[in-house]
């Protein structure tokens, strides 16, 4: 019987991870802020899972939270064997118009969050074996204008699943980064953006990023559930990669970056930018 652990649990990637999990026999932990208050999210789940699933909250931002919830999980099941960091949230704006506290959650929850829930559950992880899986997102191998901030806290969580993988494996326990494109879950609603400031002189690329995001809105989406599944997936495998792109965006982006040559890319990339966010009157 394996336990899976799922931080972000209550939305996007996690709660379809949640299900995915479920369908295919393993236990869940599904983890999530003030999930007592919150009870209808895991209705249907329950009904149909009943012992096989566990709701436990945890802010991962928080540290007491975490280790109570570890103590529980412990007592629970003694284990874990899968866990999956998936919690997060995006901070948009220029890096001059963002508060220092709005900087600071952003990496205590994304980078700090998955370091605090990662090294509570270690312990168990290492007993079972068992795998982790780190949510960056193309943004973790890609910097983008007023974009720093989301960026940096994904680039810091590939640098951090890196390294533990050659640290982790002599332990027996694996890393993989899931990097996933643009998905259609609750991240455009729970977006943050730096406060609107007429007076900023970021307004012009402010706005041409706004009006960006409202047209890819628009589009087609690519449906979030292959990403779950695609987790799912991996897990089963025995050897895992080190790290797994989602969507037709994200494996352009990853040849982009990945594939040209250093210098063509920022070439390219420069006149991209001008283009969408130089647009209209200064
Ligand atoms: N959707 C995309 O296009 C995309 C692309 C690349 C990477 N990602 C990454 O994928 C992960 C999941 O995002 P999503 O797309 O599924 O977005 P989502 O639908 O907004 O889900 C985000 C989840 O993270 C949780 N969360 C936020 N702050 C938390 C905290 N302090 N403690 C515990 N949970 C917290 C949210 O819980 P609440 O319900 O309490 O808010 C929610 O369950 C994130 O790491 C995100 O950066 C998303």
């Amino acid at each position: 019987m394996r336990i899976v652990l799922i931080t972000g649990s209550t939305s996007g990637f996690g709660k379809l991870m949640v299900e995915a999990f479920l369908k295919n026999g393993d236990t869940v932990v599904a983890t999530g802020r003030n999930l007592t208050r919150r009870q209808e999210i895991f209705e249907q789940e329950r009904a149909h899972y009943k012992e096989k699933l566990l709701e436990v909250t945890m802010d991962v931002a928080n540290k007491e939270e975490v280790a109570v919830a570890k103590n529980l999980i412990e007592g629970h099941f003694g284990k874990v064997d899968i866990l999956i960091n998936a919690a997060g949230y995006g901070l948009f704006g220029a890096l001059e118009d963002l508060q220092e506290e709005e900087i600071r959650y952003q990496m205590e929850v994304n980078f700090f969050g998955t370091i605090n829930v990662t090294r509570a559950f270690l312990p168990m992880l290492r007993k079972s074996h068992g795998k982790v899986f780190n949510f960056s997102s193309v943004f973790g191998f890609m910097g983008f204008p007023l974009t720093s901030l989301y960026c940096a806290s994904k680039y810091a969580v590939e640098g951090l699943s890196e390294s533990l993988r050659g640290e982790l494996a002599p332990h027996g326990v694996q890393v993989c980064i899931i990097e996933p494109g643009g998905y259609r879950t609750n991240f455009g609603s729970n977006l943050l953006w730096s406060q609107e400031n007429s007076d900023s002189i970021y307004r012009r690329q402010f706005n041409n990023y706004k009006e960006l995001h409202t047209k890819i809105s628009q589009r087609k989406p690519q449906q979030p559930i292959e990403v779950a599944e695609g987790v799912l997936k991996l897990s089963l495998k025995s050897q895992l990669p080190m790290r797994k792109v989602f969507g037709q965006d994200g494996k352009l982006s990853h040849f982009l970056k990945r594939c040209l040559p250093s210098g063509l890319y920022f070439r390219l990339m420069d006149k991209v930018f001008s283009k969408v966010f130089l647009r209209g009157p200064a």
